[in-house]
C-alpha cells in the first residue's frame, strides 16, 4: 500500500512509523488512522519485525489530537462512532501489538495524540514535548481511551487534573507523573528510542508478546490477569524459544532468537 499520511523507515528489526501531516501539526484524520492500521496490522503479521516505534515529523509535534476540521460538523451517532471505530482500529489494536510499541514524543502530543501515545507499551518524551487532553475546552470528552488509559498510568485524581483543566504538562511533569519513563533532547529522542528497542531485539519475540497480553490482562474487565500469566507462562514450555533460552543459559552463551 501507498502511504500518503506516514512514513514507515524499517532498520534491522525496527519498524518506525511517523505520523507525517506537519502542517496540520500531524492531526489524526480518518485517512491517517486507516493507514496507521494497515501499517500496524502489516507489521503484526511480519515475523522479521520485533519492535515498533511511533512518532511525528517534524520538531513540534507529535500529534495535536484528532482532526478538529473533519469532526466539527458531527451528529451524535458520528461522534460516537468516530470514537467507536479509532478505538477499535488503531488505539486497541496498538495496546494488543503483538510487538512492543516505543511512542517517541517529539513536541505536542494533545488528545488523540497523547491517546496514541498512551496506547503505545511505553513513551519517552523529547525536553520540548507538552502533553494534555484539552477536548474539554472544545465540548467533547477525550475519545480515543482517555478517559480509561490516563488514570490507569497516572491515577484518577492527576487524570482528572488534566482532563477538566485541559492543562498541558510539560516533559518534567510528564515524567515524575510516570506518564513518560524517560526525557531526552529532541536531538537523542530517535537514538533512545532506538536503544531501548534494540534490548528487547536480544529476547525472545514469542515470550515478549505473552508478557504484553498478560500485563494488558490485567486492565481487561472480567479477565483475571494471574489466570491469563499462568496459562501463558505454561504456553512458554512448549515453544522453540523456552528451548533455545534455556539450553543457550546452560551451555553459558547467548540465545539466538
Ligand atoms: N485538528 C486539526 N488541525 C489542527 C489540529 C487538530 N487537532 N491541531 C492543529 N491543527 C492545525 C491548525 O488548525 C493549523 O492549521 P492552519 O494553518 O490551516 O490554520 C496548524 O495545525 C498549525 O496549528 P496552530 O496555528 O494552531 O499552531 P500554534 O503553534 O498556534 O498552536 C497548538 C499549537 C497549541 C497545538 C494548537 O494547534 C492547538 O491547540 N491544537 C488543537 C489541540 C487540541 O485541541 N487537540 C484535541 C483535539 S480533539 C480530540 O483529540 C478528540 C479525541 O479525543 C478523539
Amino acid at each position: 500500500m501507498e502511504y500518503k499520511n506516514i512514513l514507515l523507515d524499517y532498520s534491522d528489526a525496527i519498524a518506525c512509523i511517523t505520523i507525517n501531516r506537519p502542517k496540520q501539526l500531524n492531526a489524526l484524520n480518518s485517512a491517517t488512522i486507516a493507514e496507521l492500521n494497515t501499517a500496524i496490522t502489516t507489521i503484526n503479521n511480519d515475523e522479521s519485525i520485533r519492535c515498533i516505534i511511533i512518532t511525528g515529523a517534524e520538531k513540534k509535534a507529535f500529534v495535536a489530537g484528532a482532526d478538529i476540521k473533519e469532526f466539527a460538523a458531527f451528529s451524535k451517532k458520528e461522534g460516537e462512532a468516530l470514537a467507536r471505530k479509532g478505538q477499535e482500529i488503531l488505539f486497541d489494536l496498538l495496546e494488543n501489538s503483538n510487538k512492543p510499541t516505543i511512542a517517541a514524543i517529539n513536541g505536542f502530543a494533545l488528545g488523540g495524540g497523547l491517546e496514541l501515545a498512551m496506547a503505545c507499551h511505553m513513551r519517552l518524551a523529547s525536553d520540548n514535548a507538552k502533553m494534555g487532553l484539552p477536548e474539554v475546552s472544545l465540548g467533547v470528552i477525550p475519545g480515543y481511551g482517555g478517559t480509561q488509559r490516563l488514570a490507569n498510568l497516572v491515577g484518577k485524581g492527576k487524570a482528572l487534573e488534566m482532563i477538566t483543566t485541559a492543562a498541558m504538562i510539560s516533559a518534567e511533569e510528564a515524567k515524575s507523573w510516570g506518564l513518560v519513563n524517560h526525557i531526552t533532547t529532541i536531538e537523542e529522542l530517535m537514538p533512545l528510542a532506538e536503544k531501548i528497542a534494540s534490548k528487547m531485539l536480544r529476547n525472545s519475540p514469542m515470550a515478549i508478546s505473552k508478557a504484553i497480553k498478560a500485563v494488558n490482562a490485567n486492565y481487561k474487565e472480567g479477565i483475571d490477569g494471574f489466570e491469563v500469566e499462568k496459562e501463558e507462562f505454561g504456553n512458554c514450555f512448549a515453544t522453540d524459544d523456552f528451548v533455545e533460552g534455556t539450553t543457550a543459559f546452560l551451555e553459558k552463551r547467548k540465545a539466538k532468537f
